[in-house]
């Protein structure tokens, strides 16, 4: 199956503009999944739920239906972040439809930094979701989470055999870490970062790009520039990842000892 990263800088505030270029890509990148950043819809860096709500749209809103209708017209499968309202409530979220799959929303887990005075904790947990017409188990998990081995473990444990990463990543750190949750759960690992950076109340927030895809082995499919915008696509096969087997022997879910973790 073809997966493939957008890596763009939302424009804050400009829902109209995003959802265009989200469209854009929708309609043009020939590939089965698509994986767009973290709040895709709308950008970043609000500091209180009033200053984000005019950008949220509740799960069932047209703007987000439309982004999974055109997926579904076009035979793709999309991973889109947008910021969820749901009374009044906001979350960092990710819908997840597109060709043969109901619509779900992941709720990001870990907020990150002042997304906590914006956001409330996700409430979704990490599911799978079945692509039978790709035999492909997708999971998805928003940035931050990435730093919790539970998160991916936990959608691993699930029987992903894919997890989409829609962030927003503000650090280095992670282009050393992420590839390890790849190894570690033997998964394919798609992260979609955003360039581009956005300031509030004198604080500036500078995202860096490097949007990759990371084979089961951790080694970078693909791989983005810091600063600009991107495609990346790779052919991936997801049945690969479900012998977790790696010598006559080991087996690294089987090897598991749970009793000992906590
Ligand atoms: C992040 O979770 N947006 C760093």
């Amino acid at each position: 199956m073809r997966l493939a990263t957008i890596q763009f800088c939302p424009a804050r505030g400009d829902t109209a503009a995003n959802l265009n270029r989200l469209h854009h890509w929708i309609s043009s990148v020939d590939a089965d999944v698509i994986v767009f950043p973290e709040l895709a819809t709308c950008g970043y860096f609000f500091r209180s739920p009033a200053e984000a709500l005019p950008y949220a749209f509740e799960r069932t809103a047209p703007e987000i239906a439309g982004l999974v209708d055109a997926a579904a017209a076009a035979g793709r499968v999309i991973v889109c972040g947008f910021a969820e309202r749901d009374g009044d409530r906001l979350y960092n979220s990710a819908v997840i439809g597109g060709k043969g799959l109901a619509t779900t929303v992941y709720r990001k887990s870990h907020l990150f930094y002042r997304e906590v005075d914006v956001f409330t904790p996700g409430d979704s947990g990490f599911f799978v979701v079945d692509l039978p017409h790709l035999d492909c188990r997708l999971g998805t998990m928003i940035c931050y989470d990435w730093r919790f081995p539970e998160s991916s473990r936990s959608l691993a444990l699930k029987g992903a055999d894919l997890i989409a990463c829609p962030s927003n990543l503000v650090t280095e750190i992670w282009r050393t870490v992420m590839p390890t949750r790849a190894i570690e759960n033997k998964v394919y690992l798609a992260v979609a970062n955003r360039t581009g950076s956005e300031t509030n109340a004198n604080e500036t927030l500078q995202f860096n790009g490097c949007s990759a895809i990371y084979g089961y082995n951790g080694k970078p499919l693909a791989n983005a520039e810091a600063d600009a915008d991107a495609v990346l696509i790779a052919e991936i096969d997801p049945s690969l990842t479900r012998n977790k087997r790696f010598n006559d022997v080991n087996d690294i879910f089987a090897d598991r000892r749970p009793e000992l973790y906590r």
